[in-house]
């Protein structure tokens, strides 16, 4: 499978790149619709950006936070002051250094007391942002681990075949097991979907997306991330791309 990708240099360039199209689209969103909608994705790779959106003059003081409504793609279904959490990382690197009304910050409900109760409840939220219209994210961040999976959908699972509901409650094998997660009904709606994917690590997983045939549903779930009238850009650093 071809993808549409750009390689960078490092995770510092990547983060830059990743942010200037992130702008880009705020602008062209809040313009045409008053609001500007992200999904965030979790993990390690995306920390270096959202340090740099919430701490570099440029970035932070261009984006304006009263139309900027902030949504997370996934979560675990840990305290959102546990090390672990999505929210928390975010929290930590962006969200306590920018102007954001709270109003406009979305945390997955992971204090409610079970998962499915989380995912119904985030369901919500998100139909109430959404309102009418096609629930589309203006950009939706991704990563990829090793086996393929995005967001908390990983090879096999359920979740991949859902073709109602945009928030499922899942059990994974990685830590910790119980996550909520978008499903490809929404992820395959984004106006724009950025991949950031960094390290020596991703290499083989990135190898084996692109021999795969063309046409024929992937074994991993990145790669059935196919929005419908969006676009797709896999920001590859070196080390990754090899
Ligand atoms: C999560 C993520 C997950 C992540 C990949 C890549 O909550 O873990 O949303 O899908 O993007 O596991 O993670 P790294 O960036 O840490 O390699």
């Amino acid at each position: 499978m071809r993808l549409n990708k750009t390689v960078l240099p490092d995770i510092e360039a990547l983060s830059h790149a990743v942010l200037e199209a992130i702008l880009a689209n705020v602008k062209d969103a809040v313009a045409k619709r008053g609001r500007f909608g992200i999904a965030l994705s979790g993990g390690h790779t995306p920390a270096k950006l959202y340090a740099m959106w919430g701490t570099t003059e440029k970035y932070r003081d261009e984006t304006p936070w009263n139309e900027v409504h902030i949504f997370w793609g996934d979560e675990r279904y840990v305290p959102a002051n546990d090390p672990l959490s999505n929210y928390r990382m975010t929290k930590q690197t962006l969200l306590a250094h920018v102007p954001i009304p709270e109003a406009n910050v979305h945390p997955v409900p992971t204090e409610l007391p079970t998962p499915e109760k989380a995912a119904e409840a985030y369901e919500a939220d998100l139909r109430r942002y959404f309102g009418a219209a096609k629930p589309r994210f203006d950009v939706t961040l991704l990563g990829i681990g090793g086996e393929g999976h995005t967001a908390s959908l990983f090879p096999g699972s359920f979740a991949l075949d859902e073709k109602k509901r945009w928030v499922l409650a899942v059990v994974v094998p990685a830590t910790p097991p119980n996550r909520l997660t978008f499903t490809p009904v929404l992820l395959d709606q984004s106006v724009n979907t950025y991949f950031l994917v960094a390290g020596k690590d991703k290499r083989e997983i990135l190898t084996s997306i692109q021999s795969e045939p063309e046409g024929k549903p992937s074994e991993y779930p990145a790669a059935r991330i196919r929005p419908e009238d969006g676009r797709v850009i896999w920001f590859l650093d070196e080390a990754a791309a090899g």
